[in-house]
């Protein structure tokens, strides 16, 4: 039974989050807001517990979950060996959208790390989230709150869609939307120089500043290509995907990416396709101008001069589009640059890398 219980995203009810934290502490689940996408949590000491997330969600048993806790003192509970570089980064930015991959605790059991010998670990920036761990008195252990391959959950709704027919214990935090709406960055820091591993929020640029080192990003990192199994456990597996099937197009020059849109939407129409767009207001308001296109059912996502906001609609415009009944989504490209690279790793995913690029 999935119990729906609104709170105050800023000030949560202490009632509503007591509720919650004994489902946690009875070995049960609870979908919790945090400021990235909302988590599928459970007791991270509890293997049982943590084994209900894995079949709720019907996640691959080898695809790891991440730990949440509420303060960097309660680190040591669940990672050892902590490379010095770690110190520094965490008091700045934690709590935040970070996950660091670190040596692994024996008490951590081998459900919630999928039997490596390293767990993820980070602190949410969400009063809902920490307040849920903090009570519970135990690290939560959570993924994405979305069933298998779907789009990340960045309202309750989406995890309503997702779970409300399912047979499975388990209270929702509702707290409306997310701030950011991709998941965390994660940087392996058991490697020198530290991997990133998942572009999020914290930037490329910013990661650089706050290790203070070099960081390598693989071409996974970036959306392209297949991350190595061995580095990455869950990327192997189809992401964040709507079922309609979805093409990104992407171009440098911002009016070769109009062009490229409209003759890609054309080609699509002339073989009787319904195409759907999911484009920025920008390019909604260029495509307009022809006359072919401007019947198209479109889905915003967001403004072209400030991707945190695409960030923020993005997995909510994957989800619309299912909704349209149409055979194929065209998707804008966006320009890798801050969060505009977490934005471009999801939407290449979700397209199965269905992309095409304008000629250089
Ligand atoms: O923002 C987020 O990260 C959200 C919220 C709920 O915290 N969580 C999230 O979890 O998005 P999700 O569904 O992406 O799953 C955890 C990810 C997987 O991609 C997994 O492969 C990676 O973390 N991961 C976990 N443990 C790992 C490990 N030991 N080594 C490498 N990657 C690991
Ligand atoms: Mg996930």
């Amino acid at each position: 039974m999935l119990k729906v219980r609104k709170v105050d995203p800023l000030n949560p009810d202490n009632s509503i989050i007591k509720e919650a934290s004994d489902y946690i502490k009875n070995g049960y689940l609870v979908a919790f807001p945090t400021e990235t996408v909302y988590g599928l949590g459970a007791d991270t000491f509890n293997g049982e517990a943590c084994l209900k997330i894995f079949k709720a969600k019907g996640r691959p048993p080898d695809n790891p979950l991440i730990v949440h806790i509420s303060d960097m003192n309660e680190l040591d509970r669940v990672a050892i060996d902590i490379p010095e570089i770690v110190f520094p980064v965490i008091r700045k930015a934690w709590p935040g959208p970070l996950t660091l991959i670190l040596p692994k605790s024996p008490d951590v059991p081998k459900e919630v790390t999928g039997g490596r010998n390293t767990v993820a670990v980070r602190s949410p920036a969400h009063p809902v989230a920490l307040a849920l761990i903090k009570s519970s008195r135990t690290p939560i252990a959570a993924p994405s709150a979305n069933k298998s391959g779907r789009p990340s959950p960045t309202l309750a709704e989406h995890i309503i869609e997702d779970y409300a027919n399912d047979n499975v214990e388990m209270i929702l935090l509702d707290a409306g939307p997310t701030f950011f709406g991709v998941e965390s960055t994660i940087v392996d820091v058991t490697r020198n120089p530290p991997v990133l591993l998942r572009p999020g929020p914290f930037t490329i640029e910013e990661l650089r500043s706050l290790f203070n080192t070099e960081i390598v990003v693989p071409e996974f990192a970036r959306g392209l290509g297949e991350a190595d199994v061995a580095l990455a456990p869950g990327m192997k597996y189809k992401h964040y995907a709507p079922r309609t099937q979805l093409i990104v197009v992407e171009c440098e020059k911002y009016d070769s990416l109009i062009k490229l849109l409209r003759d890609v939407a054309l080609n699509y129409l002339n073989k009787k396709l319904k195409v759907a767009l999911l484009i920025t207001k920008e390019t909604a308001s260029e495509l307009m101008k022809y006359p072919e296109i401007n019947e198209l059912p479109i889905i915003i996502m967001g403004y072209r001069e400030n991707p945190y906001t695409i960030a923020a609609s993005l997995f909510d415009s994957l989800r619309s589009l299912d909704r349209l009944n149409v055979d194929l989504g065209i998707a804008e490209g966006i320009e890798e640059r801050g969060i505009g690279l977490a934005v471009m790793n999801r939407l290449r995913k979700a397209s199965g890398f269905s992309i095409v690029k304008c000629k250089m």
